[in-house]
């Protein structure tokens, strides 16, 4: 045939005139190349096909099941072995995994304490995920959103190289948790889900961290730019040397619909494996980190965060006028959060 194909080209080398003739003679080399490229191309798929069927062979491993750690009865449902889609968990396949929810309100320190989470070697904590209004749309774009975070497919910078232990995400109240509670239950249940409440012990506190914040968002003081949480002494005092006016006649019914969404909360959420945690006991003692690892069946660490604390002074420095506000609560409900005060320093 390679004889055939030499007439043939000598053929055309006599008849036809030569600019045609390397014409030909490009066409005849790109056919050879075509053929060869079929040729490579059906080994390559071949090798893949191989390929695949090895990686399918893997994830027979992966499918049967792991040996599940030796807990007690109660605690079965909430030991997991995802198998994500995205990638091959490897030699962590059969690693247990937790799914848990932090579940808080803003300006209550979640952030902080959700990057003191994200210290810890095997856990993934994938930050405000319902922050994206699309994703809390309806119960069926929710449990979409969920599937895929406790799957390990949410792949975010939280998503660690390590064999992860625990995964979950921050969640605030009023971000479709409180609205579809009865159906998020059921789901926590199905999926064996545990949460961990983060909340302020003293609203006060939390309401100036709300003016304050909500004036830096249009006045932005650090060049331009605004910051929920700051990593340098020098930010944080610039951010604090902001002293909102608080506006008395809106403060009980403000600080008394915080609370009750707080026990709403809990009462909804009450059959739900779940801890609760105030953000000033973690500030004044870390121990609660270790409760915190506990419940979350990880192996103790020492948990870091490089955020500062913003406001830190007493109470009655960060705001314009605090003897109105004294006058307001005095003798009242929340008369003890004008007194109960902690020092960072
Ligand atoms: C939920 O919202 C999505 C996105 O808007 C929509 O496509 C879907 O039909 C909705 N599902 C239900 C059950 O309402
Ligand atoms: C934590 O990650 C390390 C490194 O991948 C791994 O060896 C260890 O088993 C993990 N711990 C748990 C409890 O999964
Ligand atoms: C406080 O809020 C009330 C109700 O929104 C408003 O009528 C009042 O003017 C506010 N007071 C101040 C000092 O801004
Ligand atoms: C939660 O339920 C338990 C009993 O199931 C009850 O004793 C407790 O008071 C409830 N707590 C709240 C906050 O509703
Ligand atoms: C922190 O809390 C633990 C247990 O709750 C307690 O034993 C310890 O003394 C506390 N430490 C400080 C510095 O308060
Ligand atoms: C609270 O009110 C009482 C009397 O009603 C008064 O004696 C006390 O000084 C007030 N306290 C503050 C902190 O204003």
């Amino acid at each position: 045939m390679a004889d055939d194909l030499c007439f043939f080209i000598k053929d055309m080398l006599i008849v036809r005139p030569p600019v045609k003739n390397s014409l030909v003679l490009r066409i005849s080399l790109l056919a050879f190349v075509m053929v060869c490229g079929v040729f490579m191309c059906s080994i390559g798929l071949k090798q893949i096909s191989n390929f695949t069927k090895a990686g399918f062979i893997d994830i027979k491993v992966v499918d049967k099941p792991c040996e599940v750690p030796n807990v007690e009865k109660w605690e079965r449902p909430y030991v997991h072995f995802p198998n994500p889609t995205t990638f091959n968990r490897a030699e962590c396949a059969c690693n247990p995994v937790r799914y848990f929810v932090i579940s808080s309100t803003q300006r209550s320190g979640s952030g902080w304490f959700e990057t003191l989470l994200n210290s810890h070697m095997n856990v993934s904590s994938n930050g405000e995920i319902f922050s994206v209004k699309p994703r809390r749309t309806n119960m069926s774009t929710i449990v979409d959103t969920l599937d895929k975070i406790y799957n390990l497919d949410w792949l975010t910078s939280a998503s660690k190289n390590e064999c992860t232990a625990a995964v979950g995400l921050k969640w605030m109240l009023n971000q479709g948790l409180m609205q579809n509670h009865e159906a998020i239950v059921e789901y926590f249940k199905a999926k064996g889900v545990s949460m961990i409440f983060l909340f302020r012990r003293n609203l006060l506190r939390r309401r100036i961290s709300i003016l304050a914040n909500a004036y830096d968002q249009s006045a932005k003081p650090l060049n331009g730019k605004h910051k929920s949480h700051v990593h340098s002494h020098d930010e944080a005092k610039i951010l604090a040397s902001y002293k909102p006016t608080i506006n008395t006649t809106l403060l009980i019914p403000e600080l008394k619909q915080a609370d009750n969404m707080v026990k709403q909360a809990l009462e909804y959420f009450n059959s739900t494996r779940h801890i609760i945690l105030y953000y000033e006991d973690i500030i004044k003692n870390h121990t609660v980190l270790e409760d915190v690892q506990r419940f979350l069946r990880i192996p103790q660490m020492e948990l870091k965060s490089r955020q500062v604390k913003i406001h830190k002074g007493p109470l009655r420095e960060q705001v314009e006028n605090w003897d109105d506000i004294k006058k307001v609560l005095n003798g009242t409900l929340y008369e003890s959060f004008l007194h109960e005060d902690y020092k960072v320093s």
